[in-house]
Protein backbone atom coordinates (compact mmCIF):
# COMPACT_ATOMS: atom_id res chain seq x y z
CA UNK A 1 0.00 0.00 0.00
CA UNK A 2 1.33 3.60 -1.15
CA UNK A 3 2.91 5.39 2.22
CA UNK A 4 0.05 8.12 1.59
CA UNK A 5 -2.90 5.74 2.34
CA UNK A 6 -1.99 5.82 6.12
CA UNK A 7 -2.30 9.87 5.18
CA UNK A 8 -5.79 9.55 3.70
CA UNK A 9 -7.01 7.61 5.99
CA UNK A 10 -6.08 9.94 8.66
CA UNK A 11 -7.63 12.50 6.92
CA UNK A 12 -10.62 10.97 6.80
CA UNK A 13 -10.84 9.32 10.23
CA UNK A 14 -10.33 13.21 11.54
CA UNK A 15 -13.38 14.06 9.35
CA UNK A 16 -15.99 11.33 10.63
CA UNK A 17 -14.63 12.23 14.25
CA UNK A 18 -16.19 15.79 13.79
CA UNK A 19 -19.41 14.57 11.79
CA UNK A 20 -19.57 11.98 14.42
CA UNK A 21 -19.44 14.30 17.40
CA UNK A 22 -21.71 17.17 15.84
CA UNK A 23 -24.54 14.53 15.25
CA UNK A 24 -23.98 13.10 18.85
CA UNK A 25 -24.26 17.28 20.53
CA UNK A 26 -27.08 18.17 18.55
CA UNK A 27 -28.86 14.86 19.17
CA UNK A 28 -29.10 15.37 22.96
CA UNK A 29 -29.75 18.97 22.56
CA UNK A 30 -32.88 17.87 20.43
CA UNK A 31 -33.60 15.70 22.82
CA UNK A 32 -33.79 18.58 25.33
CA UNK A 33 -36.17 20.56 23.16
CA UNK A 34 -38.18 17.29 22.60
CA UNK A 35 -38.79 16.80 26.33
CA UNK A 36 -39.47 20.39 27.63
CA UNK A 37 -41.70 20.84 24.67
CA UNK A 38 -44.31 18.67 27.11
CA UNK A 39 -44.52 22.11 28.88
CA UNK A 40 -46.39 23.69 25.73
CA UNK A 41 -50.65 23.14 25.06
CA UNK A 42 -52.10 21.21 22.72
CA UNK A 43 -51.77 20.99 19.44
CA UNK A 44 -48.80 22.70 19.55
CA UNK A 45 -47.11 20.22 21.36
CA UNK A 46 -48.54 17.54 19.50
CA UNK A 47 -46.86 19.35 16.29
CA UNK A 48 -43.52 19.45 17.99
CA UNK A 49 -43.02 16.40 19.19
CA UNK A 50 -43.49 14.91 16.08
CA UNK A 51 -41.25 17.65 14.07
CA UNK A 52 -39.04 16.84 16.91
CA UNK A 53 -39.01 12.65 16.43
CA UNK A 54 -38.59 13.42 12.66
CA UNK A 55 -35.19 16.19 12.74
CA UNK A 56 -33.84 13.18 15.52
CA UNK A 57 -34.06 10.32 13.17
CA UNK A 58 -32.40 12.03 10.43
CA UNK A 59 -29.88 13.59 12.30
CA UNK A 60 -28.81 10.33 13.55
CA UNK A 61 -29.29 8.11 10.46
CA UNK A 62 -27.89 10.95 7.57
CA UNK A 63 -24.79 12.47 9.96
CA UNK A 64 -24.22 10.69 13.01
CA UNK A 65 -24.65 6.97 12.25
CA UNK A 66 -22.35 7.77 9.04
CA UNK A 67 -20.06 9.89 11.17
CA UNK A 68 -19.55 6.92 13.38
CA UNK A 69 -18.76 4.75 10.29
CA UNK A 70 -16.75 6.66 8.75
CA UNK A 71 -14.80 7.08 11.76
CA UNK A 72 -14.12 3.26 12.52
CA UNK A 73 -13.85 2.31 9.44
CA UNK A 74 -10.91 4.81 8.82
CA UNK A 75 -9.55 3.98 11.77
CA UNK A 76 -9.50 -0.03 10.92
CA UNK A 77 -7.44 1.22 8.16
CA UNK A 78 -5.05 2.42 10.45
CA UNK A 79 -4.77 0.03 12.34
CA UNK A 80 -4.27 -2.37 9.52
CA UNK A 81 -1.32 -0.62 7.93
CA UNK A 82 0.59 -0.21 11.37
CA UNK A 83 -0.99 -2.97 13.82
CA UNK A 84 1.78 -2.16 16.06
CA UNK A 85 0.09 0.81 17.46
CA UNK A 86 -2.64 -1.85 19.28
CA UNK A 87 0.81 -2.79 21.08
CA UNK A 88 0.44 0.66 23.03
CA UNK A 89 -0.73 1.42 26.34
CA UNK A 90 -2.27 4.87 24.80
CA UNK A 91 -4.43 3.06 21.76
CA UNK A 92 -5.26 0.41 24.50
CA UNK A 93 -6.43 3.28 26.59
CA UNK A 94 -8.29 5.28 23.34
CA UNK A 95 -10.14 1.87 22.22
CA UNK A 96 -11.29 1.98 25.94
CA UNK A 97 -12.81 4.96 26.01
CA UNK A 98 -13.89 4.63 22.58
CA UNK A 99 -16.19 1.89 23.45
CA UNK A 100 -17.60 4.08 26.03
CA UNK A 101 -18.71 6.32 23.08
CA UNK A 102 -19.73 3.54 21.08
CA UNK A 103 -22.39 2.38 24.42
CA UNK A 104 -23.19 5.91 24.70
CA UNK A 105 -24.26 6.45 20.48
CA UNK A 106 -26.46 3.26 20.88
CA UNK A 107 -27.65 4.47 24.07
CA UNK A 108 -29.05 7.93 22.08
CA UNK A 109 -30.94 5.28 19.98
CA UNK A 110 -32.55 4.15 22.53
CA UNK A 111 -33.81 7.13 24.33
CA UNK A 112 -35.39 8.38 20.94
CA UNK A 113 -37.59 5.48 20.57
CA UNK A 114 -38.40 6.12 23.99
CA UNK A 115 -38.79 9.93 23.22
CA UNK A 116 -41.11 8.74 19.91
CA UNK A 117 -43.07 6.62 21.61
CA UNK A 118 -43.49 8.90 24.43
CA UNK A 119 -42.33 6.37 27.27
CA UNK A 120 -38.86 8.77 27.97
CA UNK A 121 -38.39 9.35 31.45
CA UNK A 122 -35.44 11.53 31.93
CA UNK A 123 -35.74 15.51 32.23
CA UNK A 124 -34.17 18.71 30.66
CA UNK A 125 -31.58 18.59 33.37
CA UNK A 126 -30.73 15.30 33.40
CA UNK A 127 -30.68 15.20 28.97
CA UNK A 128 -28.29 18.30 29.88
CA UNK A 129 -25.55 16.58 31.83
CA UNK A 130 -25.90 13.63 30.08
CA UNK A 131 -24.53 15.78 26.85
CA UNK A 132 -21.82 16.26 28.87
CA UNK A 133 -20.36 12.76 28.71
CA UNK A 134 -19.47 12.97 24.88
CA UNK A 135 -17.25 16.24 25.45
CA UNK A 136 -15.50 14.12 28.67
CA UNK A 137 -14.88 11.31 26.16
CA UNK A 138 -13.57 13.92 23.16
CA UNK A 139 -11.31 15.52 25.42
CA UNK A 140 -9.71 12.68 26.93
CA UNK A 141 -9.55 10.46 23.27
CA UNK A 142 -8.08 13.26 22.16
CA UNK A 143 -5.23 14.34 24.32
CA UNK A 144 -4.31 10.34 24.49
CA UNK A 145 -3.75 10.42 20.72
CA UNK A 146 -1.94 13.33 20.71
CA UNK A 147 0.06 12.67 23.48
CA UNK A 148 0.40 9.24 23.41
CA UNK A 149 2.63 7.50 26.08
CA UNK A 150 3.66 10.75 27.38
CA UNK A 151 0.37 11.99 28.53
CA UNK A 152 0.18 15.11 30.56
CA UNK A 153 1.06 14.65 34.19
CA UNK A 154 2.56 17.72 34.97
CA UNK A 155 1.48 20.57 37.12
CA UNK A 156 1.46 23.69 34.48
CA UNK A 157 -0.35 20.80 32.28
CA UNK A 158 -2.85 20.14 34.88
CA UNK A 159 -2.98 24.12 35.29
CA UNK A 160 -4.30 24.12 32.04
CA UNK A 161 -6.78 21.35 32.43
CA UNK A 162 -8.08 23.08 35.42
CA UNK A 163 -8.73 26.08 33.23
CA UNK A 164 -10.41 24.49 30.35
CA UNK A 165 -12.86 22.65 32.84
CA UNK A 166 -13.35 26.28 35.18
CA UNK A 167 -14.38 27.83 31.42
CA UNK A 168 -16.65 25.54 30.63
CA UNK A 169 -18.36 25.00 33.85
CA UNK A 170 -18.60 28.81 33.77
CA UNK A 171 -20.36 28.51 30.07
CA UNK A 172 -23.15 26.38 32.22
CA UNK A 173 -23.52 28.22 34.99
CA UNK A 174 -23.96 31.18 33.34
CA UNK A 175 -26.47 29.07 30.71
CA UNK A 176 -28.19 27.45 33.91
CA UNK A 177 -28.95 31.16 35.92
CA UNK A 178 -30.40 32.73 32.13
CA UNK A 179 -32.46 29.85 32.03
CA UNK A 180 -33.85 29.99 35.86
CA UNK A 181 -33.74 33.88 35.20
CA UNK A 182 -36.06 33.36 32.06
CA UNK A 183 -38.70 30.52 33.80
CA UNK A 184 -38.65 32.97 36.99
CA UNK A 185 -39.90 35.82 34.61
CA UNK A 186 -42.54 33.56 33.24
CA UNK A 187 -44.11 33.00 36.08
CA UNK A 188 -44.04 36.28 37.55
C1 LIG B 1 -12.61 2.95 16.44
C2 LIG B 1 -11.81 3.46 17.32
C3 LIG B 1 -10.57 4.22 16.94
C4 LIG B 1 -9.37 3.72 16.56
C5 LIG B 1 -8.97 2.26 16.40
C6 LIG B 1 -8.51 4.85 16.28
C7 LIG B 1 -7.20 4.75 15.82
C8 LIG B 1 -6.42 5.82 15.43
C9 LIG B 1 -5.10 5.73 14.87
C10 LIG B 1 -4.35 4.44 14.62
C11 LIG B 1 -4.67 6.98 14.63
C12 LIG B 1 -3.33 7.41 14.00
C13 LIG B 1 -2.35 7.80 15.07
C14 LIG B 1 -1.10 8.45 14.48
O1 LIG B 1 -0.82 8.27 13.29
O2 LIG B 1 -0.41 9.14 15.23
C15 LIG B 1 -5.72 7.89 15.02
C16 LIG B 1 -5.65 9.26 14.92
C17 LIG B 1 -6.55 10.12 15.47
N1 LIG B 1 -7.71 9.77 16.13
FE1 LIG B 1 -8.47 7.88 16.30
N2 LIG B 1 -9.19 6.01 16.52
C18 LIG B 1 -10.47 5.67 16.94
C19 LIG B 1 -11.46 6.55 17.32
C20 LIG B 1 -11.26 7.90 17.50
C21 LIG B 1 -12.19 8.80 18.13
C22 LIG B 1 -13.55 8.41 18.67
C23 LIG B 1 -11.61 10.04 18.15
C24 LIG B 1 -12.14 11.33 18.72
C25 LIG B 1 -12.77 11.40 19.85
C26 LIG B 1 -10.34 9.94 17.50
C27 LIG B 1 -9.48 11.00 17.30
C28 LIG B 1 -8.31 10.92 16.58
C29 LIG B 1 -7.50 12.06 16.19
C30 LIG B 1 -7.81 13.53 16.51
C31 LIG B 1 -6.39 11.57 15.49
C32 LIG B 1 -5.25 12.37 14.86
C33 LIG B 1 -4.09 12.45 15.83
C34 LIG B 1 -2.78 12.92 15.24
O3 LIG B 1 -2.54 12.82 14.04
O4 LIG B 1 -1.94 13.41 16.04
N3 LIG B 1 -10.13 8.62 17.14
N4 LIG B 1 -6.77 7.16 15.53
Amino acid sequence: MPAEAYLWFKSLHIIGVVVWFAGLFYLVRLFIYHVESNDLDEPIQSAFKSQYVLMEKRLANIITTPGMVLTVLMASGLLIIQPSWLGQRWMQFKLLFVAGLLIYHFFCYRIMSQLESDECNWSGRQLRALNELPTLLLVIVVLLVVFKNQFPTSAASWLIVSLVIFMAASIQFYARWRRLRKENSEIM
